[in-house]
């Protein structure tokens, strides 16, 4: 199987993080699937920006879940391009590449599982365009409850064997762990468990070659085509 080259947060060493523009960048150099971050608002939409605040990246401030749509619409990232949201996202892409949704903030799992589901009903997307990830134990095993069949990826910056096991208890399809934990033997270990292995975020050309070398399924680059 080739290696799944995937485009964290669109094409972040490119362009602005989780916009359209960054997404499209990604999409222009052919990955296989993007990377992008939600978080709910508090008129509870799901919106696409990596921070619990609005201070980093955009000409706002404060928590995203305490902002409405429509604030954080009008506002500007990288003071040119805009926050979308989850669905204008997907809209956007259209199936031309796999999505992989990290649930970033709290109480996300449901509108995610409800947006997949309608997705997938009603807008010819399927279960293979989606991989849901997330650090956050609850709104993992929230969305399996609310879905049996949604790919998980057990999100890990701490241990491989730790992710495997909630891995386990989740039916998840593939660990993300990030590049400083990653080893040869764990890579094994997680496919010897039935887990394929996506690792994050690999951007330097000796870190993909080391990456490819240890037989890892996908890489997730700021720089997606270095992974070509
Ligand atoms: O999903 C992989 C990676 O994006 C997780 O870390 O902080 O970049 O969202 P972060
Ligand atoms: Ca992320």
């Amino acid at each position: 199987m080739d290696l799944l080259k995937i485009g964290h947060r669109g094409a972040k060493g490119h362009l602005a993080e989780n916009t359209l523009e960054s997404i499209q960048k990604a999409l222009n150099f052919g990955v296989d699937a993007i990377e992008i971050d939600v978080h709910r608002c508090k008129t509870g939409e799901l919106v696409v920006i990596h921070d619990f605040t609005l201070d980093r990246n955009t000409n706002g401030s404060g928590e995203v879940a305490k902002k409405s749509l429509a604030e954080i619409k009008a506002l500007k990232v990288e003071n040119a391009f805009k926050v979308p949201q989850l669905t204008e996202v997907l809209d956007f892409i259209q199936g031309k590449c796999t999505i992989n949704i990290e649930l970033k903030g709290l109480n996300t799992a449901t509108a995610t599982a409800e947006i997949i589901k309608k997705y997938i009903a009603e807008k010819n997307w399927n279960y293979k365009d989606f991989i849901v990830s997330s650090f956050q134990k609850n709104e993992l095993f929230q969305m399996r409850q609310l879905d049996e069949n949604i790919a998980l990826g057990i999100l890990s910056k701490a241990s491989v064997a730790e992710a495997i096991e909630l891995g386990k208890l989740l039916k998840a399809s593939a660990i993300h762990p990030s590049l400083g934990i990653i080893t040869r033997d764990n890579v094994k270990a997680s496919h010897k468990a039935g887990f394929k292995v996506n690792v994050w975020t690999v951007n330097e050309l000796k870190d993909i070659q080391r990456m490819r070398e240890f037989g890892v399924d996908g890489i997730i680059s700021d720089f997606p085509d270095r992974l070509f």
